[in-house]
């Protein structure tokens, strides 16, 4: 979308004349904006929900994301290193930290120096509001690199084609409506070139298949994954193999990606 700014209280679009709200917190760019109390709810935005919740959010740097370690997160720190040496190429542009929940990433980021700026992106209002809160408090808010609080929709990206050198989803595709529609809102947005790296849960038998090289010889053991049972209604875990499938469905090529036990993290890029 090409936005021209209106009053102060926000943008309208100047294609379709839709005006969108924004506040001191953060610029909402999604479909809802202006309508969040209003009637119309998507009953398939199960993941997407739960994170609206200000409970959730204010548990999320206080335990719930460090609880990812069951699966084989191996923890912020680390998840940053791995992240920072895949988004290399895209170093001296503006990253965008696509649901970026708290901000964890957001923030580790706009401190390393290495982009020209960060937009730190979500759907969830009340995880905006937390993330601010602590940008405020470590002073990334206001330092040195230029930080931007946008909601936003995966499914409905507000940037123009070719326009985004890098974006980073840390944890976050499993909880997407619509997964292969976001990637291809997220392809069509990359530049050439532009760099596209995002860490997920794999499906039960993923250590198995990584122990013994053979990913496929266990594909029907997960149609019974209790865990993917018990989650089926919020979540979706995944296969490499389909990770890899949905990149070149959606236009991009270079799929590279590192796994523990059912953590993965996986890059691909928008062919030059
Ligand atoms: C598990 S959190 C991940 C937060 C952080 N990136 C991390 O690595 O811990 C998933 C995030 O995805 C966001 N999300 C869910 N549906 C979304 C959508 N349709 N558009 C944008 N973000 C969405 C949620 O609000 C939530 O903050």
């Amino acid at each position: 979308m090409t936005a021209m700014p209106v009053k102060k209280e926000g943008l309208c679009c100047d294609r379709c004349r839709r005006t969108f709200d924004s506040s001191e917190q953060y610029l909402d760019l999604t479909l809802t904006s202006g309508i969040q109390q209003k009637a119309y709810q998507r009953k398939e935005w199960g993941g997407t929900e739960l994170f609206r919740s200000p409970l959730v959010s204010f548990a999320y740097e206080r335990g719930w994301r460090q609880g990812f370690s069951w699966a084989g997160f191996p923890g912020v720190e680390e998840e940053y290193d791995l992240a920072m040496d895949y988004l290399a190429p895209a170093y001296g542009n503006i990253l965008i930290d696509m649901s970026c929940g708290s901000g964890l990433f957001s923030r580790r980021f706009a401190k390393s120096g290495k982009f020209t700026g960060v937009v730190a992106a979500d759907f969830s209002e009340s995880m905006l509001q937390q993330a601010r809160s602590y940008f405020k408090e470590d002073g990334t808010l206001g330092g040195r690199t230029p930080i931007t609080l946008l909601r936003a929709d995966v499914g409905r990206l507000p940037f123009k084609t070719g326009s985004v050198s890098a974006m980073h989803a840390g944890a976050a595709i499993h909880c997407w409506p619509n997964p292969q529609a976001a990637l291809a809102e997220i392809s069509r947005v990359l530049k050439p070139g532009g760099v596209f790296v995002a860490s997920t849960f794999m499906v039960a038998s993923a250590p198995l298949g990584q122990a013994i090289g053979n990913d496929e010889i266990f594909r029907p053991f997960n149609q019974v994954d209790p865990t993917f049972l018990a989650a089926r209604s919020q979540y979706k875990w995944w296969e490499e193999e389909e990770l890899r499938d949905l990149c070149t469905s959606v236009g991009l090529e270079g799929f590279t990606r590192t796994r523990q036990w059912r953590f993965i993290m996986f890059c691909a890029r928008k062919p030059e």
